[in-house]
């Protein structure tokens, strides 16, 4: 008792550790991949989309699959046990159970991949509706300046629909399997019987008519849990999936540190500034904001940038900073081409007030020296 006692917690704490530890390094992974994305690719993806794979698909990794996954190893063997002590203790049920199980295939094949498709879109739809939440938010005064409220509360209604199809559609094919899968173990439990019935002077003792009819019986639990779990586990991966996704896909910036380039400790010492046919393009495919620019700024020479909205005053700045890359052409700041250092090495040498009206509450002096 004491034994199995011992090997029962250094099992959970075995898998706990295993599957913390896994969520830990996927969490990990995933943030520093998004924290290295390029703005490009914030431009490109929705937050919620973000949010989505940050909050509810980490869960099902933190919580859920660890949760299907111990209950799978814990039933099946005591599936498999219970199968194996009906065949043995009445070796004409093995024609029943082997029987039975061959008509689960069917039914499994049928709706493994309906649970596989539902579940995708199932996390597919979500930020879908998550999105058009943190937009409408976002753009709230357009859309009442606009009078198009009925408009989003619609489209809304719409993606929250959609959302909900697949939520029930895979809450009821999981359900359809369930049920077909009880009526499978509900035959064999009666065949057994039946059996044992007809066995039970020759080979079939009465109490071992009595440990095969209880076995027989949890079998329906067995195969309940089995399968409710498998089907949450296999609903569950494309989910998980979004999220190896963006722990892995997102295009990165430049190297934050190039240690074999790294610049004098006091660059840039008189902030000289040199642009030379400086190209960039926010979108690849798209026309260049910058064309070609040339420019010299001599060090310490105070400069005002004028021009109209959408002139590319901030692009300038933007490209200084080197929040998106030049196409062509080089930025040279007090003898360093900024291309080749590494990034935090030139952010850090360059204070900035963004045009957002979002300020720290310091002073000025600290905000631009960058002290904390
Ligand atoms: N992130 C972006 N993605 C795509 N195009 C952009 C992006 N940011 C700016 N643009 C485009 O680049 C051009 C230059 O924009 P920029 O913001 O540099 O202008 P600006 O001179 O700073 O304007 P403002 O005076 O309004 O601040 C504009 O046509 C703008 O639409
Ligand atoms: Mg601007």
């Amino acid at each position: 008792m004491i034994g199995f006692g011992a090997f029962v917690l250094c099992r959970g704490m075995l898998f706990s550790w295993i599957t913390l530890n896994t969520s830990r390094v996927m969490h990990d992974r995933l943030l520093a991949r998004i924290l290295h994305s390029t703005m490009d690719f914030f431009q490109r993806t929705p937050l919620a989309r973000l949010v989505n794979a940050f909050g509810p698909n980490l869960a099902i990794v933190d919580d859920l699959l660890p949760d299907s996954m111990l209950n799978i190893l814990q039933f099946v063997p005591l599936l498999l046990g219970a199968l194996a002590l009906i065949m043995i203790n009445n070796y004409w049920t093995v024609i029943p159970c082997v029987a039975v199980w061959i008509l689960v295939i069917p039914f499994t094949k049928f709706t493994n991949p309906s649970i596989a498709v539902l579940g995708q879109q199932e996390a597919l739809a979500q930020p879908h509706a998550l999105s058009h939440v943190t937009a409408s938010v976002q753009g709230v005064s357009t859309i009442k300046a606009f009078t198009c409220e009925s408009q989003f509360v619609d489209t809304f209604e719409g993606r929250m629909n959609r959302l909900h199809n697949f939520t029930s559609a895979l809450y009821h094919v999981q359900l359809w399997l369930a049920l077909q899968l009880d009526s499978i173990a509900s035959i064999l439990v009666f065949i057994v019987g039946i059996l044992c019935v007809i066995y039970a002077q020759s080979i079939v003792t009465a109490s071992l008519m009595g440990l095969i009819m209880s076995n027989a019986m949890q079998l329906i639990v067995f195969v309940k849990w089995v399968n409710r779990d498998v089907a949450e586990t296999r609903a569950r991966v494309p989910a998980v999936l979004t999220s190896e996704y963006y722990a892995t896909q997102p295009p990165i910036e430049a190297n934050f540190i190039v240690t074999e380039r790294t610049p004098p400790s006091d660059w840039p010492q008189t902030g000289q500034i040199s642009f030379d046919k400086a190209v960039l393009h926010y979108n690849k495919e798209g026309l260049p904001v910058l064309k070609d620019v040339t420019l010299n700024i001599r060090g310490g020479e105070k400069i005002g940038i004028v021009g109209r909205t959408g002139a590319g005053k901030s692009t300038l700045l933007n490209s200084l900073l080197r929040m998106y890359e030049l196409s062509e052409g080089t930025i040279v700041v007090d003898g360093i081409n900024i291309a080749e250092t590494g990034l935090h090495q030139l952010r850090d040498k360059i204070g900035v007030i963004p045009q957002g009206m979002i300020r720290f509450v310091i002073s000025c002096q600290i905000l631009l020296t960058n002290v904390h």
